[in-house]
């Protein structure tokens, strides 16, 4: 039944996406933004975004206590663990496709100005907290959208919206400031690197960016690594109809390889999370590496 499941998983996103048309379309013409109705790219894109506004939030309460846990440095072969077994997320970060800001009040949990909810995971009081974020996302709409969420929780002062794709970060003529290479203690991107353009590229970009030492904490859904040839075609099968319904994401990255070959690592724990069995036509990694 479980494999059942996991077979039909792709087709209930793309379901979900084509029953997000109408909407999309509304709101497009709402916002009497009618090229995007006769462009294909942005239609996608605007298609994606009115989709991510309904599921982003389901799959951030599924994976949220993981990923709080990954923060926490927590996470080790996959595997939630009961002590930190690496320093948490902190100093300057960059997160990677921020969207709308569903992770920003999780990151003001770890901001060394928010104490309330800082005791909350027990940091303690001496501990570097996180001191500036840098939030990239591209997408018009879910930047405006990501910078309502960080006033809302209060972030302003230190969250840092960057309206471009991470391409152009540093690159300042394409926005008003500059991300220079060595500058970010951390990076961090929840189902992103799935998402940007030449993948290879701009891992590269990133790891340049990171400090040596500094830590990079991913969560990505990956092309298949178990499961055999039959697995692996029928999720490149699936990824024919999931490119035109499920904006720039696609489905077969070897994520894992990218952030590998992007340079020399002190250390690298990229696990299937403990609760995947390896046959899932949407597998997830997660984990570390150490600059
Ligand atoms: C699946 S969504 C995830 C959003 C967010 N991380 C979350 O969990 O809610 C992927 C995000 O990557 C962004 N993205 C697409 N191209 C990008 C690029 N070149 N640079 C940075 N982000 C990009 C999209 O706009 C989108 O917000």
């Amino acid at each position: 039944m479980r494999t059942l499941d996991t077979l039909m998983e792709p087709w209930f996103f793309m379901w979900l996406s084509l029953s997000h048309v109408p909407a999309t379309i509304r709101a497009l013409v709402a916002a009497k933004d009618y090229g995007a109705l006769f462009s294909p790219s942005r239609f996608r894109e605007a298609l994606f975004g009115t989709l991510w506004a309904t599921i982003g939030p389901m799959i951030k309460a599924m994976n949220e206590e993981r990923v709080v846990a990954l923060l926490e440095g927590r996470v080790r072969g996959g595997c939630v663990q009961d002590e930190a077994v690496l320093p948490p997320i902190h100093g300057t970060v960059l997160e990677i496709g921020a969207g709308s800001g569903m992770w920003v009040d999780v990151l003001a949990r770890f901001s060394s100005n928010v104490d309330a909810t800082g005791e909350l995971y027990n940091r303690k009081k001496t501990e570097r907290g996180i001191t500036k974020i840098y939030g990239v996302e591209p997408n018009p709409i879910s930047a405006k959208a990501l910078q309502k969420r960080v006033n809302e929780v209060g972030l302003q002062d230190i969250y840092q919206v960057v309206p471009v794709g991470i391409e152009y970060v540093n690159d300042p003529s394409a926005w008003d400031s500059e991300i220079k290479p060595g500058s970010i203690d951390c990076i961090f991107g929840i189902l992103c690197l799935c998402s940007i353009p030449e993948p290879e590229k701009n891992i590269n970009l990133l790891y340049k960016l990171l400090k040596p030492g500094g830590y990079w904490f991913v969560n990505e859904h990956v092309k298949v690594k178990h499961g055999g040839p039959l697995l692996c075609f029928y999720q490149w099968y699936c990824n024919i109809a999931w490119s035109f319904l499920m904006g720039s994401c696609r489905l077969c990255r070897d994520t894992e390889k990218s952030l590998r070959a992007a340079g020399v690592w002190q250390e690298v724990d990229l696990a299937q999370p403990s609760d995947q069995t390896g046959y899932e036509v949407i597998p997830h990694i997660i984990g570390t590496l150490k600059k």
